[in-house]
C-alpha cells in the first residue's frame, strides 16, 4: 500500500481529547457522593492521577477502567489512533479486505479498543509484556463488549502462530523525564504508573522504537510500522530511519511526530 500524503488528526482541544480534566473528572464520577468527592480530590492533591482515584478515564469520548496496574493513556495519543484509522482504511480501499492491526504494548487496550469501536471490520490484536495491565485492558474490552486478542508478549515472543499484521502500531515507552508534552504531566505524574510502562528501561530514549524495529527485521515482517515518537526531537530519533525503505512523517503539532513507513 501506499502512504497518505497527511493525515486528517482531530486536532481540537484538550478537552475533547481528553474528555475532562483532572478536577473535572473526579467531580463527574464522584459529584453525587460528597465523601468520595472531598476524599479523590485529596488524594488528587497528594499527587495521585485522577484517573486512578476515579477508576476511569475519558478518551475520544469513551469511558475506559484505569488503574495502577496500567498506564493512563496520553490524550495525544488520539493523533496515533487518527493516524493508524486513515492507513487501515486506505489499505482497505487498495487491498479490498480489512487489515489485521496489531498493537505493540496495549496497556489498558485504550487505543485498539477505540479503533476497534470505530471500524468493527478492523481486526486488532493487542501485545503487552505486563499481565497486570492486560487484565485491564480485558476489562475495558468487556465492559465495552468488543472482540479483540489480547496476550503477553516481550516484543514478540508470544506472537505464536498468529498470522503476520498488515499494520503494527505503537505508543512505546519513550523519552525521558524531561521529555513531557505539557506542564499539566510531569515526571512525577508518570512516575506513578507502571515500572515498564513511561520510558525505556534500557537504551535510551528511544530504546524501545529501536528494539521494535530489530525484532521486526529478524522476523522479516514487511507490514506498515506506525509509531509514535511523542516530543522526541529529529535529531534524536533520526537513528530510526535507515531502518526504513520508504517512510513518512506526520506532525499534528509542531513538536509531536509519527512514524510510519516499510522497512528497507
Ligand atoms: C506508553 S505505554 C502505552 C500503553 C497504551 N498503548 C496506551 O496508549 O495507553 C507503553 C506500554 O508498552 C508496554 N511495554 C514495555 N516494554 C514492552 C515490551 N518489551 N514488550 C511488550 N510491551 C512492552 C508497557 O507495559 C506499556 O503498557
Amino acid at each position: 500500500m501506499t502512504l497518505p500524503d497527511s493525515i486528517p488528526f482531530n486536532t481540537s482541544v484538550q478537552e475533547s481529547l481528553h474528555g475532562l480534566g483532572p478536577g473535572a473528572l473526579i467531580e463527574k464520577e464522584f459529584g453525587h457522593d460528597p465523601d468520595m468527592l472531598r476524599t479523590g480530590l485529596k488524594q488528587w492533591g497528594q499527587g495521585e492521577p485522577a484517573p486512578y482515584v476515579v477508576g476511569a478515564f475519558y478518551f475520544r469520548g469513551i469511558r475506559f477502567r484505569i488503574d495502577d496496574r496500567a498506564y493512563i493513556t496520553d490524550p495525544e495519543a488520539s493523533y496515533l489512533v487518527d493516524t493508524v484509522a486513515a492507513c487501515a482504511m486506505r489499505f482497505q480501499n487498495e487491498h479490498g479486505r480489512p487489515p489485521r492491526i496489531a498493537e505493540f504494548g496495549t496497556g489498558a487496550g485504550t487505543l485498539s479498543l477505540s479503533l476497534k469501536l470505530g471500524h468493527p471490520d478492523f481486526v486488532l490484536s493487542g501485545l503487552d509484556v505486563d499481565p497486570a495491565a492486560l487484565e485491564v485492558a480485558r476489562d475495558n474490552a468487556r465492559m465495552l463488549n468488543l472482540d479483540i486478542d489480547l496476550f503477553e508478549s516481550d516484543y514478540f515472543s508470544g506472537w505464536g502462530d498468529r498470522p503476520r499484521p498488515d499494520i503494527l502500531f505503537a505508543d512505546p515507552p519513550w523519552g525521558s523525564r524531561t521529555d513531557l508534552y505539557g506542564d499539566e504531566r510531569d515526571a512525577a505524574y508518570y512516575d506513578r504508573m507502571p515500572a515498564r510502562s513511561a520510558y525505556p528501561v534500557e537504551g535510551g530514549r528511544i530504546g524501545l522504537h529501536l528494539g521494535i524495529l530489530r525484532h521486526l527485521k529478524k522476523l522479516n515482517w514487511n507490514c506498515l510500522v506506525i509509531m509514535n515518537l511523542g516530543v522526541i526531537p529529529p535529531q534524536v530519533f533520526a537513528e530510526l530511519l535507515p531502518f526504513f525503505k520508504d517512510h513518512s512523517l506526520y506532525q499534528p503539532t509542531p513538536d509531536i511526530h509519527i512514524l510510519c513507513g516499510f522497512l528497507g
